[in-house]
């Protein structure tokens, strides 16, 4: 499989650039996907066109990418140092849109955020130079997940609880066909709560591979 990119737009993804606090950056980083039952679900992830300057996060199972797809499957993160779940900082992950020869500047950093459904629980991560950013790490072992600190399961009426605030990692990542935008892509899902709705999503771990 190709990922591809709509070459347009690309002076409003240059105006959407925002200034930051301090940031640390680490990358650049492949995606590794792996299915937690479905072993033969072995591949990477890649920045998929949805939209102008707007992607998804497809899935293609096989080997590490190589030649023209490697700038669609490398990822960046940066964080602050401000949060962290059980000591692996907490951040965000961007992908570099890569604007035509010549540009200045020569590339869109585009963060990711969660694209959600009033009639699913499956989230599709997207990318785009304007978006929030949604909060995700990577643990000790690499593998990605993503920050939450609030769960309204243990809620009980009239009874407001001391300590909402729970710091938490969670993995809940599939890869589901689904709608990315417009197009109906074999890409990465989140479900905000399990089991996912979506019949074809199948469980899988996304892990950091430094390039
Ligand atoms: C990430 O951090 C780097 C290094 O500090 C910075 O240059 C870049 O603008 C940051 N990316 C975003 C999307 O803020
Ligand atoms: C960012 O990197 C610098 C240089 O490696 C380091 O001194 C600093 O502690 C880092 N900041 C955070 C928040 O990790």
């Amino acid at each position: 499989m190709k990922f591809s990119l709509s070459a347009s737009l690309l002076a409003l993804a240059a105006s959407a650039v925002q200034a930051q606090q301090p940031q640390n950056q680490t990358g650049p980083f492949f995606l590794h996907i792996t299915g937690k039952e479905d072993k033969t679900i072995d591949g990477y992830a890649g920045a998929c066109h949805a939209g102008a300057a707007i992607e998804g996060l497809c899935f293609a199972n096989g080997p590490k990418p190589s030649g023209d797809n490697v700038n669609y499957a490398s990822f960046y993160f940066n964080y602050t140092g401000n949060q962290d779940v059980d000591g692996a900082e907490v951040g965000f992950v961007s992908w570099n849109l890569q604007l035509a020869p010549g540009s200045d500047p020569a590339v869109v950093p585009s963060p990711m955020s969660f694209t959600y459904s009033i009639t699913s629980n499956v989230a599709q991560p997207m990318f785009g130079p304007g978006n929030s950013q949604q909060s995700v790490g990577f643990d000790k072992d690499g593998k990605m997940f993503v920050f939450g600190s609030m769960d309204d399961a243990t809620f009980e009426p009239d009874n407001r609880p001391h300590n909402p605030y729970q710091p938490k990692a969670y993995y809940n990542w599939f890869v589901c066909w689904q709608y990315v935008g417009s197009y109906y892509y074999h890409a990465v899902g989140w479900a905000t709560t399990l089991p996912p709705h979506n019949p074809t999503c199948q469980a899988v771990d996304i892990t950091q591979v430094m390039i």
